[in-house]
């Protein structure tokens, strides 16, 4: 299984088979216009892009996934052309009311899959580098996986851009490469010493990315705090959002330990954010490293804000030993000092927002689709 999965059409078959589980997927993907990996430019199914050749284009890597299905709907509203290169792993219904632009152009496809960036890079001005295997848990289900995917192939995708002409970078990192430190703002200058697979590889390919900083090709780096709020591609599985759920559908929620810090951003914020350092001029932003945080709480804090907000008749909230009591906080002062960048929304708005999209029936069936829980769906999928 894994062997196939390694590859493109490994994946794309597990894809396919997929789809054809659930009428209600194939709907979308007949609406989506999706162009398959191995299309060729000169197909009749690229005509988006060479509809998108008059605007400034914009490859998403992961567009469709929790950051990137709000990311990229703001990107065509601001006038981007966007293509998106994405193994759709957790599903594509995400992209579904924007995929009838013609400025969009969606690749189901695999970024280690150099001759699909050769074909989708040419003409692109700009990459924002989201894919990835994206929480520890996942990265560890196959650590062979995970660094085929987070670590080789980064480079690649580095040169294959630059060479074809692209002019500027945007690398999601993770504030995660910090590890754990006493210093009480973790500033952009502080040694990085990450505790993790998953966040060695993320200092690993801010490293790599460095190295190719130059006039011709800006790069740029974010450092995100833990997102939360809302998203058409839901993830359950970050600490806000997971206490929410489980205020709105248990009326209780458990906190491990609770004096433990963590950063957070609003998910609005956080597309804002990489919006500034794609829009901003080079000069401001050239071989920019930044951390993109709002909130340092602690966990007891973030349950307060979610029970707060959630019940104000009275949720439970169950103490039990810290699993994980590592304490993390960041300073985003750098963005703000240096592009004017600062956040907008608070923890709450986003306990708000996912609280009114529980209650519109947004995300039906929250406590058994995997596509919520990136652990879950990643152990359905085999790719081990
Ligand atoms: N969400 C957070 O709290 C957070 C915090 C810090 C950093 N980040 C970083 O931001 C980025 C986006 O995070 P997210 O929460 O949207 O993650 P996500 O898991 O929701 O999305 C990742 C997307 O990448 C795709 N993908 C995975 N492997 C791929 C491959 N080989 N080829 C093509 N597509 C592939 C998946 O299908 C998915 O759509 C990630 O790089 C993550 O490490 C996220």
């Amino acid at each position: 299984m894994l062997a196939a999965a390694r590859t493109a059409s490994g994946f794309s078959d597990l894809l396919a088979t997929w789809a054809r589980q659930s009428s209600s997927r194939e709907t979308v993907e007949m609406r989506v216009p999706m162009i398959p990996a191995d299309s060729r430019s000169d197909s009749p199914s690229a005509e988006p892009l060479r509809a998108a050749r008059a605007q400034r284009t914009v490859l998403v890597t992961g567009g469709g996934g929790y950051v990137g299905a709000v990311l990229v709907p703001r990107l065509l509203e601001r006038g981007w052309a966007v293509r998106v290169v994405d193994l759709f792993i957790y599903g594509r219904e995400a992209l579904a009311p924007v995929a009838g632009d013609p400025a969009l152009a969606l690749f189901a496809g695999d970024i280690r899959d150099q001759d699909l960036l050769g074909r989708v890079l040419p003409g692109c001005d700009a990459v924002v580098h989201l894919a990835c295997i994206s929480n520890d848990p996942s990265f560890e289900l196959d650590p062979e996986l995970g660094r085929s995917i987070n670590l080789d192939a980064f480079r690649p995708l580095v040169e294959i851009a630059r060479s074809s002409g692209v002019a500027r970078f945007v690398y999601a990192s993770s504030s995660s490469v910090y590890g754990v430190k006493d210093a009480p703002d973790v500033d952009e200058g502080m040694a990085l010493e990450p505790l993790t697979d998953y966040s060695r590889y993320k200092a690993e390919c801010e490293r790599i990315l460095a190295e190719y900083e130059s006039p011709e090709f800006t790069t740029v780096t974010l450092r995100p705090a833990t997102v939360c709020g809302y998203s058409p591609r839901q993830r359950l599985d970050v600490v806000v959002n997971i206490l929410t759920h489980h205020a709105v559908h248990d009326r209780k929620v458990r906190v491990f330990g609770g004096e433990q810090k963590r950063p957070n951003i609003h998910i609005d914020d956080m597309v804002d954010a990489y919006l500034e350092v794609l829009e901003q001029p080079r000069e401001r932003v050239a071989g920019g490293v930044f951390n993109v945080g709002c909130e340092n709480n602690t966990v007891s804090q973030l349950a307060r804000i979610v029970c707060d907000v959630v019940g104000p008749d009275g949720i439970a909230v169950e103490v039990l030993p810290a699993d994980d009591p590592r304490s993390y906080h960041i300073s985003s002062a750098k963005i703000e000092r240096e592009l004017g960048f600062r956040p907008r929304r608070t923890v709450e708005d986003a306990v708000r927002d996912l609280v009114a999209a529980f209650a519109a029936g947004k995300l039906p069936d929250a406590r058994r689709d995997p596509r919520y829980y990136n652990i879950r769906r990643m152990q359905e999928l085999e790719l081990r």
